[in-house]
């Protein structure tokens, strides 16, 4: 990711992240939400939460919560990631990024969900991995490994150039996106 200044860095999980995406994958039917960072002390902090809404009180109390949380999974790297996913499904995964700035060839959101309505008819459809940055947003040398580049989310007073405000959190771009794609 990269930081204020640009430089790239490891971004630090939140807390509200790891519950409020859960949810929304959830409502959305998203398989798998899976935070990837290096950092072996941020993957013990995402089990010691999963571990904690997943003890006999908790998961009595809040079911729906641990329901949520049943679908997230951590990884040291995305190769790491990307080498999984196709020894499961035995095909790379569509590589889609998200960005709230207007990278060259961003597609709609009415054009992709179309695209992913006639895919998903088929018999094992390519699974999809949608790409949510932290910090400052995705470093452009991640780019190669891009298949797809969603438009970003305007508002009323559209891009920053022309006077708008874009810059959403990730747990609200994501809702945002997951309802533009597979909303009712
Ligand atoms: C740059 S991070 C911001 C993290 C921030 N610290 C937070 O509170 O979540 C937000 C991520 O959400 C997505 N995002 C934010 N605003 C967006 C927009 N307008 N259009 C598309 N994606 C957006 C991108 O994946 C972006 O990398």
């Amino acid at each position: 990711m990269r930081n204020r200044e640009g430089k790239i860095v490891t971004t630090a999980v939140t807390n509200l992240d790891i519950h409020d995406i859960a949810r929304s994958c959830r409502t959305f039917g998203v398989k798998e939400y899976i935070l990837v960072t290096p950092i072996e002390s941020q993957h013990q902090l995402v089990r010691r939460v999963l571990g904690h809404w997943g003890e006999e009180p908790s998961m009595k109390w809040h079911p729906d919560r641990f329901e949520a949380l049943s679908r997230v999974r951590v990884e040291a790297s995305f190769t790491g990631l990307l080498d999984r996913l196709i020894r499961e499904h035995g095909v790379k995964p569509e590589v889609v990024l998200t960005d709230a700035s207007d990278l060259r060839g961003g597609i709609s959101y009415s054009d992709y969900r179309t695209e992913l309505q006639a895919r998903g008819k088929a018999p094992n459809p390519r699974p999809v991995l949608i790409v949510f940055g932290t910090g400052w947003g995705i470093d452009s040398s991640f780019h190669p490994a891009v298949d797809r580049i969603l438009a970003p989310i305007y508002g009323p007073e559209g891009k920053q150039e022309e006077g708008g405000y874009n810059h959403l959190s990730v747990r609200a771009a994501a809702a945002i996106i997951l309802d533009r794609l597979f909303g009712n």
